[in-house]
């Protein structure tokens, strides 16, 4: 069965969850935070997901805007750096996250090969508006699919469920982008063709569901979905 729609993840995938505390430590007059950026932005990405799966769990669902705010304040205090004004910059920061460079040119090669595409994400609709909007990704997209929609976080099924019910497609004519190996374990298991972007060069999860194809980045995702 021939791909329809290629759907991508947004944090991580498309857009650098590390880029705003990349930029804050390369600024002037950082020197304190540039020396502990990197542990800060891991902290932060990680403390952000664990709240959506713990949320998930239990039932106490609140937006992706504030598990990032919940995820960056463990990590300023876990790395001693508890200044309110940093804090504000990093999520100013964090609304309008760049993309990977060779983002807008493979959407656009999708969309010059009849194929539909959007983003699936945890992502509140304003935090994904914002992002997109900055990356000038608006016209490369069909839709934006958040999870607000049905108020739990990946990996959730009624998440990937999204997807099947906006392009009216089978599950198996989706292919479907994450750099987050649960999240590309969790969709493959739903039933989308995979291809986990595994820019870190991280082990396989072992979860159920097992992605098609793996690769360093994006820019082979057009002839991956014509060959799957
Ligand atoms: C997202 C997170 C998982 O965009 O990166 O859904």
């Amino acid at each position: 069965m021939t791909i329809k729609a290629c759907v991508f993840d947004a944090y991580g995938t498309l857009f650098d969850v590390n880029a705003a505390a990349r930029a804050v430590a390369d600024r002037p007059g950082q020197e304190r935070f540039a020396a502990v950026w990197q542990e800060v932005s891991a902290h932060w990405r990680a403390k952000q997901l664990q709240y959506t799966w713990l949320r998930a769990i239990t039932g106490h669902h609140v937006d992706f805007w504030q598990v990032t705010q919940d995820g960056l304040d463990w990590a300023l205090e876990k790395c001693g750096q508890n200044d309110p004004e940093l804090r504000e910059e990093l999520l100013g920061l964090y609304f309008t996250l760049a993309a990977f460079p060779e983002v807008p040119d493979m959407l656009a090669a999708l969309k010059s090969e009849g194929l539909q595409t959007a983003i699936l994400s945890n992502g509140s609709p304003d935090m994904l508006q914002g992002a997109v909007d900055s990356a000038d990704l608006a016209a490369l997209l069909d839709d934006v699919l958040s999870v607000e929609s049905v108020g739990i976080f990946k990996p959730d099924a009624s998440v990937y469920q999204l997807v099947t019910d906006r392009f009216a497609c089978a599950r198996e004519e989706v292919l479907f982008v994450s750099s987050n190996g649960w999240d590309a374990a969790a969709a493959s298991a739903f039933g989308f063709r995979v291809l986990w972007v595994n820019r870190a060069g991280e082990p396989q999860d072992r979860l159920p569901g097992t992605p098609d194809r793996v690769a360093a980045d994006l820019t082979h995702v057009p002839s991956i979905a014509k060959e799957l």
